[in-house]
């Protein structure tokens, strides 16, 4: 450990372990004869640091879902090793809003903590604050056919917060939103990632959203899924939404994902 006054060394912070090494991952899925049917995911190897945000964009059917079910240990694979370096499971936030129709906003994001039996005042606490994070305060009392779709969203990734896990995984949370309500919940969603410093892997089919969100961009190709290419995405933080777009950078990018995505052999 160092000493009192003594600096650390830049290494010794990129020295800790990341928190998820895929290597090798493969996944097949087999018909119940035990033929084998589909090959997903092939080969595919990455790693996520502590704190960063990775996007997984590749065509339909490409096995993004695939990767995140095994990361979360939703689904077994067939071959290499997947690590997560984390004291707790992984949240997941999935593409429908998964909120529970019976139950009030505070209810659902609560859902996780009441199954934990965590007490009815430490429950309160989290959940407004939670509330207040998303935007949802207002609403806490609203059932969920009293709200928007994206409201609904900003539930579902308000209950993945409510526990604190380190790592959140996010399959395409925003796909069925308009052009505009993602990019507000785009926003949102960065300045609670900025708040919490978790660790994500989000996924999507669009570019732009890719771009706008993450460290890093993974680009894999159609089915089985491999991965393409591994990019580093340039622009400071904080981020706007809006405002990086008038960075030339950001077309430069978006031009060289979709070259990737169009031609991913020869690119
Ligand atoms: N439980 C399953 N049984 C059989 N095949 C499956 C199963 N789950 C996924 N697959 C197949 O694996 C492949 C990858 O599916 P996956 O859902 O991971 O794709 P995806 O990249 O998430 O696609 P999308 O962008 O459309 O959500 C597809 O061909 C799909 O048919
Ligand atoms: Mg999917």
């Amino acid at each position: 450990m160092a000493a009192v006054g003594e600096a650390v060394h830049p290494s010794a912070a990129k020295a800790a372990p990341p928190a998820i090494e895929v290597s090798h991952l493969t996944k097949a899925f087999y018909d119940s004869e035990g033929d084998r049917v589909t090959v997903a995911v092939s080969d595919v190897s990455f790693s996520v640091a502590r704190g960063e945000f990775v996007c997984i964009v590749g065509p339909s059917g490409c096995g993004k879902t695939t990767v995140l079910r095994i990361l979360a240990d939703l689904e077994q694979q067939l071959g290499g090793t997947v690590k997560l370096n984390s004291a707790t499971p992984p949240a997941m936030v999935f593409q429908e809003a998964s909120v529970l129709p019976w139950l009030t906003v505070s209810e659902n994001i609560a859902f996780p903590l009441s199954l934990k039996g965590v007490s009815r005042a430490k429950q309160e606490a989290r959940v407004s604050e939670l509330l207040a994070l998303t935007g949802l305060t207002d609403f806490a009392k609203a059932r969920p056919h009293q709200l928007s779709g994206g409201m609904k969203q900003r539930v579902s990734v308000a209950r993945a917060l409510v526990d604190d896990r380190e790592i959140l995984l996010m399959d395409e949370p925003f796909g069925a939103l308009d052009e505009q309500t993602r990019l507000v919940l785009q926003q949102e969603l960065l300045r609670i990632w900025e708040t919490t410093g978790k660790t994500v892997v989000f996924i999507t089919h669009s570019v732009d959203e890719a771009l706008t969100l993450a460290d890093r961009v993974i680009v894999m190709s159609p089915r089985p899924g491999t991965l393409v290419a591994n990019l580093t995405v340039p622009f400071e933080r904080p981020r706007d939404v809006v405002e990086m777009r008038r960075d030339k950078r950001f077309w430069d990018m978006t031009y060289e994902v979709w070259r990737l995505l169009a031609s991913p052999a020869g690119a």
